[in-house]
């Protein structure tokens, strides 16, 4: 089988990785990464005309789109159109993470539970809310802010400033709507469900670290790291996702006209009493989850993907995949990252991986002299694997410290909570 996946980020390198072992993998544009597991082509996410051209002109039997902004922009809804299988939702999908909008008004219509929150166009109106409200308040721009879209603010002036930097247009157009909504005390938790619009089938669950500096400080990033499994994400709170979250957010997609295939990610909130409730809905893998979610399996998703883009029927064996191997992901960023990555230094990778290690590209360039350079915020994913999570995380650490570039950012205290608590038991 051909395999198109469209990304070239980390998660795209773990995705082409996965598959590699039984298809014949493309990417676009891929990174210096995938560059040694799938063939690379030089196009970019955006130019979605090349993209079918390339579809085309390789025979492509299944295209995987890994970020939200090609599903957003109505890739799948292209390839669809076109004939050719995609993996991902259309945009009217999408919009479930393109809009929190419209992802809090299908929620609080569906009675999924979530955070009580009110949408504004207008400052006025949003400080009205502010000023009614208690603290903590949680400030969000509705649009697609790469994960940096949120703030978490502990008064109410802190609020009313975030609602006016959005409103000011220091998110652009994804700041046109401003959803201000009440702080949820608890842990978080990334649930992944692949599925046909009907079905689930849930990937080992996740924790992500999206603050800058250790200890859970700092500003919010994209990921600083990453691991599962995650010993709260017991089966029975999982059946409980399943019942009071993903299905009935489905049958509400379904009932709005935009039947959903591909990634649903739940990035929930558990509550202290064990409720769990949804901070926001993606409508694709988690980066830097990925790094550790498909590594975590050893199950062969090819047959489940390619069975939901291509509308074949599809009855997957089991509805949750353990994790066989615990697995932990620390990013190794730019300085700089992620208010202004400094790009350009030269990379310097350890000869050899070690057996229970991966390196996952997400931000490098190859020079054409063959240098290796920093090319974007996050540059690399350290993942290391391990009998249990403290094992993966000590693997991943040392591997990350083995990365060499001038003024490299990392935190080396990824998966602290579930260390901890593997401690105190
Ligand atoms: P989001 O962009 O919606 O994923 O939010 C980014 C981060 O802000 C989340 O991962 C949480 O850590 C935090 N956050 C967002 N909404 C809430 C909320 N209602 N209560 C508590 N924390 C939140
Ligand atoms: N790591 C969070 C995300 O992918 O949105």
């Amino acid at each position: 089988m051909n395999v198109l996946v469209v990304g070239g980020g980390g998660r795209e390198h773990a995705i082409a990785w996965r598959l590699a072992r039984t298809a014949r993998v493309f990417c676009a544009p891929g990174n210096p990464g995938t560059a040694g597991l799938a063939t690379n082509l030089p196009i970019a996410v955006t130019n979605h005309r090349a993209l079918r051209d390339a579809v085309r002109t390789h025979a492509i039997d299944l295209t995987i789109v890994g970020p939200e902004g090609p599903l957003a922009a109505g890739l799948a809804d292209e390839l669809g159109a076109a004939g050719h299988a995609v993996f991902g939702p259309s945009a009217a999908g999408a919009r479930i993470e393109a809009s929190k909008a419209f992802a809090k008004g299908l929620m609080h219509e569906a009675g999924i539970p979530t955070a009580a929150s009110r949408t504004f166009t207008h400052l006025d109106d949003a400080r009205r809310y502010i000023d009614r409200h208690p603290e903590p308040l949680v400030v969000k721009a509705s649009g697609l802010a790469a994960g940096k879209g949120a703030v978490v603010c502990a008064t109410r002036p802190d609020a009313l400033a975030a609602a006016r930097a959005m409103f000011d247009g220091q998110f652009g157009p994804a700041g046109d709507q401003v959803v201000i909504e009440a702080f949820l005390e608890g842990e978080e938790l990334s649930v992944f469900a692949l599925t046909d619009g009907e079905r689930v089938l849930l990937l080992p669950a996740a924790q992500d670290h999206k603050r800058l500096h250790e200890g859970d400080t700092g500003p919010n990033t994209g990921g600083m790291g990453a691991y599962t499994p995650v010993s709260i994400a017991t089966e029975p709170l999982l059946d409980r996702v399943e019942r009071e979250i993903l299905l009935p957010t489905l049958a509400a997609l379904a009932a709005r006209g935009a039947p959903y295939r591909g990634v649903l990610y739940a990035g929930l909130m558990i509550a202290p009493d064990g409720a769990p409730a949804v901070i926001e809905f993606n409508c694709r893998l988690g980066d830097p989850e990925a790094q550790v979610v498909l590594p975590a399996t050893d199950a062969d998703l090819l047959e489940d993907f390619w069975r939901i883009a291509a509308q074949e029927p599809w009855a997957p064996a089991r509805r949750h995949l353990p994790a066989q191997h615990a697995a932990v992901t620390t990013v190794v960023a730019a300085p700089g990252y992620p208010e202004a990555p400094i790009k350009g230094a030269r990379v310097t990778l350890p000869t050899e991986t070690p057996p229970d290690a991966l390196v996952f590209h997400a931000g490098t360039r190859r020079e054409a002299d063959g240098t290796l350079v920093v090319a974007g915020g996050r540059v690399l994913c350290a993942t290391g694997f391990g009998p249990d999570v403290a094992a993966a995380a000590t693997a991943s650490r040392r591997l990350a410290d083995a990365i060499a570039f001038d003024g490299k950012v990392l935190r080396r205290d990824i998966a602290w909570r579930e260390i901890q608590r593997a401690g105190a038991a």
